[in-house]
């Protein structure tokens, strides 16, 4: 990437993770991520008060130290990019909060960007000194965290993407970390599902798959719901107990699990094939799981799609992704947020940029 492509900073606050990220265009100066799952594991679940306040802690210690890896200081930076929405009000104002007074006094461009667009542009970036990677668009891009379960059709990052479907109850994270619950094993869910699973046997029940009958196609096709597998796993659970049979944990977290991985995978093939678009972008939190890896690489390759997937630090929340999106808005001459715009804790996919 040359010299002359912007250099800018972004900040990411929308949940959980505090991070700030520097990018010059597409390479990854600095990506320093502070997270408190450590505290909000306590309470088996994201308390958005709890994230707030680690935010405002981490903050400016995430800031420093992003522009000390990245060797550069903020009077060098072209723009400023911060997450607005989707996600936590609370926590988002804690960002933008800050994004606006270092924009404010260092006399920066600010623009206030979505978070799940950030998720896609995760694809395009590269480590520093790493070569490029190419820009494959259009994609369909499958984003599944703690706070979304989002299938979208990408054609250009700053001006077309389109929400084909989403998840109309828990998010495929929270469906994991939930069901955690239920069996009794730690947050986040996900991991400890992963391990109890590992010498589980994924056919030996068949939970539902949400949103996946003739009936629901018409109007759900590319949507997800998690709250009926949730239920059935919780109806097992009481069924074992009142037998007074041993629950058999590694079978039911791994048909748990194989149940979530085959209705996003299906889903998002099946959006593959009827968009005509031959690529599929992984992002989230979740895609650490690696049957949702496998599962997703074997079928791909079946279906002659195209998987991505970015480096792990890039697919969960950073603040690199939102860099990165800023760089992008920057070279297409976008103006930046205007300086009152606010925090949208349900910001519409489509909408990549606050005015
Ligand atoms: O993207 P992420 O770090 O940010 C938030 O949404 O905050 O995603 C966290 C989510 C949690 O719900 C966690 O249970 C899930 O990702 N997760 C996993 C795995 N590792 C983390 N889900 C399934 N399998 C995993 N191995
Ligand atoms: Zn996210």
């Amino acid at each position: 990437m040359s010299a002359s492509a912007p250099l800018v900073l972004g900040i990411e606050s929308s949940c959980d993770e505090t991070g700030v990220g520097v990018v010059r265009g597409r390479e990854v100066l600095a990506n320093v991520i502070a997270s408190s799952v450590d505290e909000q594991a306590r309470y088996g679940g994201v308390v958005p008060e709890i994230a707030a306040r680690a935010h405002l802690e981490a903050m400016r210690p995430t800031l420093e130290r992003a522009l000390e890896v990245a060797g550069v200081g903020i009077a060098d930076l072209d723009a400023i990019a911060v997450t607005a929405g989707p996600g936590l009000a609370g926590a988002l104002m804690v960002g933008v909060g800050a994004a606006k007074a270092l924009a404010v006094t260092a006399g920066k461009p600010l623009y206030g960007v979505n978070h799940l667009v950030g998720h896609v542009t995760a694809d395009q970036l590269h480590a520093r000194g790493a070569e490029a990677v190419p820009v494959e668009l259009p994609t369909v891009a499958l984003l599944v965290s703690g706070g979304h379960t989002s299938l979208l059709l990408v054609r250009d990052l700053v001006d077309d993407v389109e929400l084909l479907g989403e998840t109309l109850d828990d998010a495929a994270g929270e469906a994991f970390d939930k069901t955690a619950r239920l069996l009794g094993l730690p947050y986040p869910g996900g991991p400890s599902i992963d391990r109890a699973a590992a010498d589980g046997d994924p056919a030996a029940i068949r939970f539902p798959r949400g949103l996946t009958a003739p009936k629901d196609r018409a109007r759900h096709r590319f949507d997800f719901s998690f709250s009926g597998l949730k239920t059935a796993v919780a109806r097992h659970v009481e069924r074992a107990e009142a037998d007074g049979a041993a629950l058999a944990i590694g079978d039911v977290a791994a048909s748990f699990r194989e149940a979530v991985v085959d209705v996003l995978v299906t889903k998002a093939l099946d959006a593959c094939a009827e968009t005509g678009v031959p690529r599929l972008l992984l992002g989230g939190g979740v895609v650490a799981n690696r049957r949702l890896r496998d599962v997703a690489t074997e079928r791909a390759a079946a279906a002659g799609v195209r998987l991505r997937i970015p480096p792990f630090d890039l697919c969960t929340d950073n603040g690199a992704m939102i860099a990165g999106l800023g760089a992008r808005l920057v070279e297409a001459g976008a103006a930046p947020s205007g300086s009152g715009f606010g925090v949208d804790s349900t910001l519409p996919v489509g909408q990549v940029l606050i005015p």
